[in-house]
């Protein structure tokens, strides 16, 4: 086995380049797109309370031990672990990670050339003088037509592995810094002008006030639980390596628990934001909350068109919602290549383009769920679902669950104080606190609500 000599291996430049490239991993369409459309399936307030409590209580957690195992490690997920625990199992964890990537990348860089699409709709005036109506019927036709949708997700793959070729200082730092902070911006003017409309108001009941009548029907509240723990896990791209990888990179001075904090705030607040962007404009126009997976982008041209500057805005918003998930299908990316360089020993162009054309097979299929291979299912879901169901609610959180079971009975206290501390360098009075959350409170917690979620074991 070929490996590079760590001392050659690309790292973060700055603190806050370190902060924009973690959070320009979890900012993504996992907020703007898939929060939303998860959220109004399992009913709202309940959902996003749960939410909550994951991203605080496990979320946070799990994204300081992918930090601390790759920063200790300085390598990829797979030879993280391979250094850290020679001659153990737990290196599947890293192998697992490389196949959700690649199930990832297959469906999120479908949903990223969507947006291709409405910026290119956007520039051409398509949405004016459309009703919500009509405009979710051209969000259909698109889709189901197939050729597009794969055009598309192929213009965005090239787009990724081009980043990812070029190396992660001169790739994804740059980038990421200027663009997250306008994004903020933009969807701040877009919850004032949802809030404003006629009937807005229950949308923001539907979002913010938990009902928990859905835990009376025990079928739905399982499905909640497991989605919001799913939803979290995705959100914060945490349980398959991603931060394990860019933790890898992060200096060795830098406070890994700050970090995790902010950022995850940050995507929760993004989150919390497209919720208050959307369903305002999901109840003003009588649209249904759990339309599913298309529900943003038959949502949100509703409101370009009644807004003064729309045209300007909705071309700005797809673009700057594209460079998101730019930044969000780099990160994934950069997980297949740095295993395949530094322990399959390819050079890092060559292992870009065999990761990117393999994903984009499975791709094809996803990006074409809808059209050409719409009788393609399994158990009511399309390929595209399948991909996006098993990804986000079972290799995340069982990748989650394994890792905090590492770091809390493998790893031990020391090294985990020593990373944490930036070797001493920083007060780390929490880590009574972190280590009983990791030994016990998550692996525990996800346990259950996959026991819950599969019906062996029932919550109430
Ligand atoms: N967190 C990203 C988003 O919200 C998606 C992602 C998932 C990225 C898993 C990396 C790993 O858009």
């Amino acid at each position: 086995m070929t490996r590079i000599d760590p001392s050659s291996r690309d790292s973060f430049g700055t603190k806050f380049g370190v902060i924009a490239a973690t959070a320009g991993s979890a900012i993504g369409l996992g907020n703007i797109w898939r929060f939303p459309y998860v959220a109004g399936e399992n009913g709202g307030g309940a959902f996003l309370l749960i939410y909550l409590i994951f991203v605080i209580a496990i979320g946070i957690p799990v994204m300081m031990s992918e930090f601390v195992i790759g920063r200790s490690a300085q390598l990829n997920p797979v030879g993280a672990f391979k250094k850290l625990a020679p001659g153990k199992p737990w290196f599947l964890i890293g192998i697992m990670g490389v196949v959700a990537a690649f199930m990832i990348l297959a469906f999120y860089a479908a949903v990223a050339g969507w947006t291709l699409e409405y910026i290119y709709q956007s520039v051409v005036n398509g949405f004016k003088g459309k009703s919500p109506q009509e405009l979710g019927v051209m969000f259909d036709t698109f889709r189901e037509g197939s050729v597009r949708p794969v055009i598309w997700f192929l213009v965005f793959m090239g787009m990724t592995a081009y980043i990812v070729s070029a190396g992660v200082k001169d790739g994804i730092e740059k980038y990421a810094k200027i663009l997250m902070p306008i994004l903020l911006f933009l969807l701040f003017i877009l919850c004032i002008r949802a809030v404003t409309f006629k009937g807005a108001g229950a949308g923001l009941s539907f979002l913010f006030k938990p009902d928990f009548s859905i835990f009376a029907n025990f079928r739905d509240a399982t499905g909640t639980i497991l989605e919001a723990l799913g939803q979290a896990f995705f959100s914060l791209s945490i349980g398959m390596g991603t931060l394990i990888t860019y933790g890898s990179y992060i200096n060795k001075k830098d406070n890994l628990a700050t970090t995790a904090v902010t950022v995850s705030l940050a995507d929760t607040l993004i989150a919390v934001l497209a919720g208050v962007a959307i369903f305002p404009v999901v109840f003003a126009f009588g649209i249904d909350a759990a339309e599913g997976e298309d529900l943003v982008y038959k949502t949100l041209p509703i409101i370009f068109q009644q807004m003064t500057g729309g045209y300007i805005f909705s071309l700005m918003f797809f673009v700057l919602l594209g460079l998101a998930a730019l930044t969000s299908t780099i990160s994934v990316l950069e997980v297949v290549t740095a295993y395949f360089v530094e322990e399959l020993g390819m050079v890092r162009k060559k292992a870009t383009l065999i990761a990117t054309l393999s994903i984009s097979v499975l791709g094809f299929f996803t990006a074409a769920s809808w059209g050409w291979f719409t009788n393609i299912s399994l158990s009511g879901k399309n390929v595209f679902g399948i991909l996006d169901f098993t990804s986000a609610n079972i290799l995340l959180p069982l990748g989650g669950l394994l890792i905090v079971a590492f770091i809390g009975w493998y790893f031990g206290r020391e090294r985990v104080n020593t990373e944490l501390s930036s070797e001493g360098n920083l007060k780390t009075r929490y880590v009574s606190v972190y280590m009983f959350i990791v030994k016990f409170i998550a692996p525990i917690a996800i346990a259950l609500v996959f026991l819950n979620g599969f019906g062996i074991f029932k919550f109430s």
